[in-house]
């Protein structure tokens, strides 16, 4: 197993998205990182470029890592449950999270994380095939094939719920980003 099996992704027709597709989109960050982040699915912007997180989330999700202390060039491995944009932004059906599941497990094996952060539900079902609600899951380490796997809020959810309160999502957010740089220095 190696980088250019994962490459044969740049061909992959296994769900419809193929047809709908600019780019099949990948990772961005180190393949080396200890750190793995896994969104949901390439928007717009992602699709054109090749690169996830490009977008407004991406800004919000870049300034969050940077804000406690991760280098994103050096720190970080960036990828998506799913590789293709679904039309209109809709939510991965099953059936392309299971289509795409064999890229992402060999994303994992290839990065071998120490620790894994699902942003949003879409990613914590990917991975996880759990479809608990986030207010509950967020900040809850979970343990998958030996490896410390934390779900946050999606970054476009910190969008829509800007507030800065204390107990507000942006918070929290920048608390479990705090508490998984921590938990890398014990590893
Ligand atoms: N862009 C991505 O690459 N993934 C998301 O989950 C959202 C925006």
């Amino acid at each position: 197993m190696t980088a250019s099996d994962l490459n044969q992704c740049l061909d992959c027709s296994a769900c419809d998205l193929a047809k709908t597709r600019q780019t099949v989109v990948l990772s961005r960050g180190n393949p080396d990182a200890r750190l793995m982040l896994i969104g949901e699915a390439p928007g717009a912007q992602e699709d054109q470029l090749g690169i996830p997180f490009v977008g407004r989330s991406g800004k919000v999700l870049d300034r969050m890592l940077s804000e406690v202390g991760f280098n994103l060039d050096r720190d970080v491995y960036i990828c998506n449950a799913i590789k293709c944009r679904p039309p209109n932004n809709r939510r991965p059906t099953k059936n392309e999270l299971a289509a795409c599941r064999s890229w992402l497990d060999l994303q994992i094996a290839l990065v071998d994380p120490a620790v894994i952060v699902l942003t949003g539900s879409t990613a914590v079902e990917a991975l996880l095939g759990r479809r608990d609600a986030m207010r509950q899951l967020r900040g809850q380490w979970q343990f998958w094939q030996g490896r410390s796997v934390m779900p946050v809020f999606h970054p476009a959810y910190l969008l829509r719920h800007a507030s800065t309160d204390a107990e507000g999502p942006i918070e929290l957010t920048r608390r479990d980003f705090t508490v998984i740089r921590q938990k890398l220095c014990e590893l």
